[in-house]
């Protein structure tokens, strides 16, 4: 008897319909044989699903089990293929009725006493049973809340292959998984108001995400760099639920959601400097996303930035741009997103003090030079904020100054996002505005002109540099509700193509 079952698998972000076809012949050799491309991972499915099944409590006679995965010519590589190949297989042996496989879609990993366990990329699978008109989707406990996600989408539960099989044998039906209560808004993120002092900072950072800016911190050690950067998120727009969808998607596929749904927090990365290439920007076998695209739809922190590997960091330069990652195999080429707010942090030298004027520097001019040198310039040009970080002084740490909260920054930044996206165009903040966008939407003023055309012929500004100081005193104008770009905006987002030291 020959049986099909609906499952999906993976690719990239998405996923795509895979039939898996079983029969059970009783003429011939007995055996059993899987074709359509499986990875050593879905041929070794073999022995689970074998187990499971005797030890579910079905007696399978010899006969000639052929298995086979459709469309062959995509390379498939999951254990999750465990539980429709064991319910196909169930079906083959007349254990269940034909019938019980129309409009269903299952996936799973299979343990050997018949339990369910949780698998990588429910979320694209749902997603895609959700396109298909599936009337339902069966799947690991483990995996309900991240299936649940997906609205309109019937999602059935267990923890064994046996109730599965009772549920699709009709008898005893697993009950429709109600997705858990939404959590608090209230969320652990850092707050700003533990940063005393570094008004300056405090303003570029306001600044940075106002505009959706990267940003690069220079400051000496404990100067609360790696403090500011940490509460970028706090000050972000809160992840739109369109959003949070491509966030979960990325941490689905690559296996980091746990047992939660949706993710509701932008997500701030901050890989160490000994990050690979393949880490840091995906790749390797899979092919897995990197931290980029973790940092998706959030931050991106890399701290200690001259640490990096030089080709690691250069390995950025074309995703930055492209807001994601294409990654091509010998098979197929996929691509994940990458939309991130880069936030990178150093020292100002090797020893750390220049520019501290309680600490001497003792680094020469050449080792200083050189260690400035190390930084690349593809990747500074996709820095808009340059910004000292000065050492707090002894008043502002001990002081009890009022310092502003988190939330009162986030309301300013969101009302100069609005701003921004009431404007026509694609570009979503200031950072990504288009050509046309941006000959539309910055217009300076005259005093403005006059201060742009000096920084421009004195610090030697590229065109491209040039406009990124524009966008910066956009957003600027934006968080002081202006239509143009005036003196002081062009002014104020000069200083930070600057460093004081
Ligand atoms: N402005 C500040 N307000 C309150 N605490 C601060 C401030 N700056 C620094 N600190 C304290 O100093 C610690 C070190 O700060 P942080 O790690 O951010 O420094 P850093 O500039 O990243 O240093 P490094 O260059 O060594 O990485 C913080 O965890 C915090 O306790
Ligand atoms: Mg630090
Ligand atoms: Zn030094």
């Amino acid at each position: 008897m020959l049986v099909k079952v609906n499952t999906g698998n993976v690719h990239g972000v998405d996923a795509y319909r895979v039939v898996v076809e079983v029969d059970a012949s009783r003429g011939g050799m007995p055996g059993y044989s899987l074709v359509g491309l499986p990875s050593a991972r879905v041929t070794e499915g073999k022995v689970r699903v074998r187990a499971a099944i005797l030890n579910s409590g079905y007696k399978l006679e010899s006969r000639r089990v052929t298995v086979n995965l459709a469309p062959a010519e995509l390379r498939k590589d999951t254990a999750a293929f465990d539980l429709p190949i064991a319910l196909g297989t169930l079906g083959a042996y007349e254990l269940l009725p034909p019938e019980a496989f129309a409009g269903r879609m299952a996936l799973g990993e299979l343990a050997l006493d018949g339990g369910l366990r949780r698998v990588n990329g429910v979320l694209p699978v749902a997603d895609l049973a959700h396109r298909l008109g599936m009337r339902e989707l069966l799947v690991p406990r483990e995996n309900a809340e991240e299936a649940a996600v997906v609205s309109g989408l019937q999602v059935r539960a267990a923890s064994t292959l046996q109730e599965v099989a009772r549920h699709l044998s009709g008898a005893e039906e697993i009950p429709l998984y109600v997705p858990g209560p939404e959590p608090p808004p209230a969320s652990a993120l850092l707050d700003l108001a533990a940063v005393k002092g570094q008004a300056g900072p405090k303003r570029a950072l306001e600044i940075a995400a106002a505009g959706g800016h990267n940003l690069l911190l220079v400051g000496p050690p404990g100067s609360g760099k790696s403090m500011l950067a940490r509460r970028l998120p706090s000050i972000l727009p809160p992840l739109t639920f369109a959003e949070g969808l491509e966030v979960t998607r990325i941490y689905s596929v690559t296996g980091l959601l746990g047992t939660t749904g949706l993710i509701r927090e932008r997500p701030f990365r901050a890989p160490h400097h000994t990050v690979s290439q393949a880490g840091l920007v995906g790749g390797g076998p899979g092919p897995r996303p990197g931290e980029l695209s973790l940092a998706h739809n959030g931050v991106l922190f890399l701290d200690e930035l001259l640490e990096f590997q030089r080709p690691t960091l250069e390995a950025l330069r074309q995703p930055l741009e492209d807001r994601q990652i294409s990654i091509t195999r010998a098979r197929a080429s996929m691509s994940f997103p990458a939309d991130v707010q880069l936030v990178a942090a150093m020292n100002p030298c090797p020893c750390g003090h220049r520019g501290d004027p309680r600490r001497t520097c003792t680094c020469s001019n050449g080792a200083i030079e050189r260690y400035w040198s190390r930084l690349s310039g593809p990747l500074m040009d996709r820095i808009d904020l340059l910004l000292d970080v000065p050492a707090v002084s002894f008043e502002e740490m001990t002081g009890d100054a009022a310092t502003e909260c988190s939330a009162d920054v986030r309301s300013r930044v969101i009302a100069a996002r609005r701003r921004q996206e009431n404007r026509p165009g694609p570009g979503r903040c200031n950072a990504r505005l288009e050509p046309e966008q941006y000959d539309r939407d910055c217009a300076i003023d005259a005093g403005g002109h006059r201060i742009l055309k000096t920084a421009v012929e004195r610090m030697g500004l590229s065109a491209r540099a040039m406009q990124r100081v524009v966008k910066v005193a956009r957003t600027i104008a934006d968080l002081g509700d202006a239509a143009d770009i005036a003196a002081a905006h062009v002014a104020e987002a000069i200083a930070y193509r600057r460093l004081v030291m």
